[in-house]
């Protein structure tokens, strides 16, 4: 009998065919996000699932999943999930990286570039009407920050924080990164992260989310930054303080931030950020070209695949589950 496989989304790409033809496949169409509830109910009796990075996978879930062999998650990120659980109980947990590093990079890059030239609140001022004679071009009118000759400092030097370094180097800027464990990447000049703070200009966050990372940027660390920086976060909300941040933004003490992620998804209302006009706001969607994603799933299936066919997926989280057997 075909092993049963849950797929919590419809997917882009070519190998999700293969997929659907190799196991018994079940596909959450929707309407909208899966709930918990929903989750748990379409996992029963499952061997396999492959989900997103809006699925948390914890242990309540795994526990009432007995039959689970694997999970595949399409994204590189895997805070979502409950890694040891799934290590514990054998379970391999696949994941996505390499294929979004460019297309996320150009997104930080995006973000420092609007932040720093002011693009949501220009984009916002012409659309509203609000420019009119009385608030033409002026020398003072809409002046941001110059980007080239500026320091940046990343927070994280794997690849996407390498691939954001290339960019800023191609733009005249100087960069420092900090990393936890020192890595010699041309043009960059490595320091601790209270220096990095104090000495950049604009700040990008490319650390994945742990137990470590949490709260990396808090109030503590956002008061070390100079003054008049700009904060760039394109890794996971959960890194930054953001109320610390909205404060730091709300003072002035800091020019300008670019989010694209957020400690809770989607975000509430009321977060703080989202009144302040030097808040450049995206919604999650650091690896969105239909190139890239299809790329994702394509991974994402491979790893289920060969799960399916017994053999070690191809980028795995916890290979150490092949160990036990
Ligand atoms: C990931 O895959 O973890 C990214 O956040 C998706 O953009």
């Amino acid at each position: 009998m075909a092993a049963k496989v849950f797929l919590t989304h419809r997917l882009p790409g070519e190998r999700v065919h293969e997929l659907a033809r190799a196991c018994d496949l079940n596909v959450w169409m929707g309407p909208g996000l899966l709930s918990a509830a929903d989750l748990r109910a379409e996992l029963a009796g499952c061997q396999g699932l492959v989900c997103l990075l809006t699925d948390r996978i914890d242990r309540a879930l795994l526990d009432a999943a007995p039959d689970l062999r694997f999970v595949s998650s399409m994204s590189v990120g895997v805070d979502h999930v409950d890694v040891q659980a799934l290590t514990e109980r054998g379970i391999p947990l696949g994941h996505t990286p390499g294929v979004l590093v460019e297309t996320t990079a150009d997104t930080a890059f995006a973000l420092l570039m609007a932040a720093a030239r002011r693009l949501g609140e220009a984009d916002r001022f012409v659309r509203q009407g609000s420019w009119t004679a009385d608030t033409a071009w002026a020398p003072d009118f809409f002046t941001g920050k110059d980007v080239n000759g500026a320091t940046l400092g990343i927070v994280g030097l794997g690849a996407i924080g390498q691939a954001v370094a290339r960019r800023a180097l191609g733009f005249g800027m100087r960069v420092v990164a900090w990393n936890r464990t020192p890595r010699a990447v041309p043009g960059v000049e490595l320091l601790a992260l209270e220096e990095l703070l104090a000495l950049s200009d604009f700040v990008s966050v490319h650390v994945a989310l742990s137990a470590d990372t949490r709260q990396l940027l808090d109030a503590d660390k956002i008061a070390l930054m100079k003054p008049g920086a700009v904060l760039v976060n394109t890794a996971r909300g959960g890194i930054v303080d953001e109320a610390a941040l909205a404060v730091a933004l709300g003072e002035g003490r800091l020019f300008a931030a670019g989010i694209d992620v957020f400690e809770r998804e989607p975000v509430a209302a009321d977060n703080p950020l989202l009144g302040l006009p030097n808040v450049v706001l995206a919604p999650h969607i650091g690896s969105a070209t239909q190139g890239t994603r299809a790329l994702m799933a394509d991974m994402a299936a491979a790893n289920a695949l060969a799960a399916l066919r017994g053999e070690h997926m191809p980028c795995c989280v916890n290979p150490s589950v092949y160990d036990q057997l």
